[in-house]
């Protein structure tokens, strides 16, 4: 990010963007040629999907089993979409048949939307089956990758996905600030058939595309050098380590964190089959005050844990291994801190205990 800076056209700095475009398609498993990082968090890139594919009137099917599908809901209404949604208890995921039903009652949908990795809950959700319903349907499948990308297959031609939007600061792990995007061929047709203009200047992928793709560049708004820099980096760091080796590591530690924190008491919140490696979640025991915890953590340990989201709020810790952080050392330093805490507050735990059972995995 300390690279000197570049002009937004600068032949130099589009050698960079293309660069950038190329590592993402990697890493998002596909061949589109909409692909690039939008300005702004994976909010922008949630209101970018919409905005682009969803004209007023236009039926849109969301699951909600959590916070960010809610959010989807939330922002498919204010771009005009008539929206019907499938909810799942917080924690469990959303069955195919209930995606199906919905679906079957919308009468021409325009796209099915689901959240691939749930933050609030820990849920990775099943697509296979959701997207030939969606396609079945001649809709468009969204999948917010958000959480999932760098972390968890996302494998975008492969699965059918038509659109998906991730962010920069999770499982790619670089800072916040821009939300990678693709759309497939059938997503760009849609887009180019609108009836209706696109609602955002800022987030108008026509717009967007020419500055990124176009034969002659042209100036759309001035995109952050640094973060361009930054997410560059952050791929290439991502395919060095390999996308394979990286879900197993996602993968390996998420499985040594739950042993460990099984072994101390401390019970998934999220239903077996369906947790997403790199937020685990795991419910508060009866008597353990949250607050306190999540504070001793940052002052004793300099550990951040997540509070829980709605439902889970003090219910629930959300623990993020993500990307670099990822490792057996944060791992078994959580474990132990947890361990000691929990013993303090009066838990009936062998020091020992969590470390142990972590190891075993490792
Ligand atoms: C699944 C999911 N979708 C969307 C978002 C919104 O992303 P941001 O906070 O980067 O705008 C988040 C943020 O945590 C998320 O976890």
């Amino acid at each position: 990010m300390t690279t000197p800076m570049l002009g937004y056209l600068d032949t130099k700095f589009v050698e960079v963007m293309d660069d950038t475009v190329a590592l993402l398609r990697q890493v998002f498993g596909t061949k589109n040629r909409l692909t690039l990082p939008v300005s702004g968090t994976g909010t922008a890139g949630m209101e970018a999907a919409l905005t682009n594919v969803i004209e007023p009137g236009d039926g849109v099917v969301v699951g909600i089993n959590g916070y960010f599908g809610e959010r989807i809901a939330n922002i498919a209404t204010r771009c005009g979409g008539v929206v019907t949604t499938v909810e799942a208890e917080w924690g469990t995921h959303i069955r195919a048949e209930k995606i199906a039903e919905a679906v079957a009652k919308v009468s021409a949908p325009k796209l099915v939307a689901l959240v691939h990795a749930e933050t609030s809950t820990g849920i990775l959700q099943p697509l296979a089956d959701a997207i030939e319903i969606a396609h079945s349907s001649n809709a468009l499948f969204l999948a917010d990758c958000v959480t999932s990308l760098g972390g968890q297959p996302v494998d975008m031609d492969a699965r059918g996905i038509d659109i998906a939007y991730s962010c920069t600061q999770k499982c790619l792990a670089g800072p916040p600030g821009l939300s990678p995007i693709s759309f497939s061929e059938r997503a760009v047709d849609v887009i180019r058939n609108r009836k209706t203009p696109i609602q955002s200047f800022y987030l108008d992928m026509t717009l967007l595309e020419n500055y990124w793709h176009g034969e002659k560049r042209s100036y759309h708004h001035t995109v952050s050098m640094s973060m361009i820099y930054a997410l560059r980096e952050a791929l290439r760091v991502v395919l060095e380590e390999g996308l394979a080796a990286r879900y197993e590591r996602h993968e390996l530690n998420a499985r040594a964190l739950l042993a460990g924190a099984k072994a101390i008491g401390l019970q998934p919140a999220a239903e077996d089959g369906y947790r997403a490696p790199m937020l685990t979640t795991l419910r508060i025991p009866e008597g353990i005050d949250d607050t306190t915890i999540r504070k001793r953590l940052i002052t004793d340990y300099g550990i951040e844990i997540g509070a829980g989201f709605g439902i889970f709020a003090e219910k629930a810790w959300r623990i993020g291994l993500m990307g670099e952080s990822a490792n057996e050392r944060n791992v078994m330093l959580v474990l132990n801190a947890l361990e000691k805490l929990l013993i303090e507050f009066g838990h009936n735990v062998e020091t020992g205990t969590a470390v142990h059972a972590a190891s075993q995995v490792y």
